[in-house]
């Protein structure tokens, strides 16, 4: 029997403020088991990235956090967001059939522009090592109304039509986040050809604003300082940081 590196043990909770921080304050009472992870059908303060807040009807989605504790260079830290987007990204494809899903750098996936997932991972670090990594992790399954969300929200049952079972969500997650964290740890390579395969607007002419300057670039990967590259009309290499740069829908 063949088993698995994330999914256990599983901690559910009804109601949490956010999954991120109750994991967090698991980390800091006593170093739980790597792989654990926390759902709960209820967040009364879900956080997204920066400041933003993840809003979740009870009961329609996947709200969860996992704990564990990678070998990795904090040099190469993002490749830890990179892998989980993959893993999150095959999930949903396994889910939804044929539906062409992209991961939006660093944190959403999304389906015609419209976001289905997002991810905010949160690490420790302890000189040059990564002491902890949470991966937390918000999938819209089976909600069908959103309150006003940028870019819009979608969910596996607006794609599909049919409810699916918020624990048939969280096996195929545990599967996926098991086998790319094997990948990860054989070759940083295969994690980055299929990011990169998968990432939204790549290789593509894209108009965005930057710096608040309207500009024409092309994006061509993620580094491994979290920072999305892109190349500009003038063959200039821009390296932007979240939050310097946004998407013009
Ligand atoms: C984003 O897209 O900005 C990231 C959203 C991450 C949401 C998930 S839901 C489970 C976990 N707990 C949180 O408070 N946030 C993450």
């Amino acid at each position: 029997m063949k088993t698995l590196l994330f999914g256990k043990p599983h901690i559910r909770l009804e109601i949490a403020g956010s999954t991120n921080t109750y994991a967090r304050q698991l980390i800091e009472a006593n170093r739980p088991e790597s792989g654990m992870v926390i759902s709960s059908s209820f967040q009364y303060s879900g956080r997204g990235q920066g400041i933003h807040q993840w809003d979740s009807e009870s009961g329609k989605n996947l709200l969860c956090s996992y704990i564990f504790y990678p070998q990795i260079p904090v040099s190469h830290l993002f490749i830890l967001n990179k892998m989980i987007a993959c893993a999150v990204h095959q999930c949903l494809e396994k889910l939804t059939g044929n539906i062409e899903l992209k991961i939006k750098w660093p944190n959403d996936i999304l389906v015609n522009n419209r976001k289905i997932a997002g991810m905010l991972v949160e690490t420790g670090i302890k000189g040059d090592e990564i002491s902890y990594c949470i991966a937390g992790i918000g999938i819209n399954v089976n909600q069908e109304i959103f309150r006003t969300f940028y870019p819009e929200a979608v969910s596996v049952k607006m794609l599909t039509g049919e409810n699916t079972e918020l624990d048939l969500v969280l096996g195929v997650l545990n599967k996926s986040l098991s086998n790319w964290y094997k990948v990860l740890n054989e070759s940083h390579e295969k994690v980055n050809e299929y990011f990169i395969n998968q990432l939204y607007l790549v290789n593509l002419q894209t108009n965005f604003i930057i710096r608040g300057n309207s500009v024409t670039a092309v994006i061509t990967g993620a580094d491994n300082e979290g920072r999305l590259l892109m190349r500009t009309a003038n063959d200039e290499i821009l390296k932007l940081k979240h939050g310097e740069f946004q998407y013009v829908f």
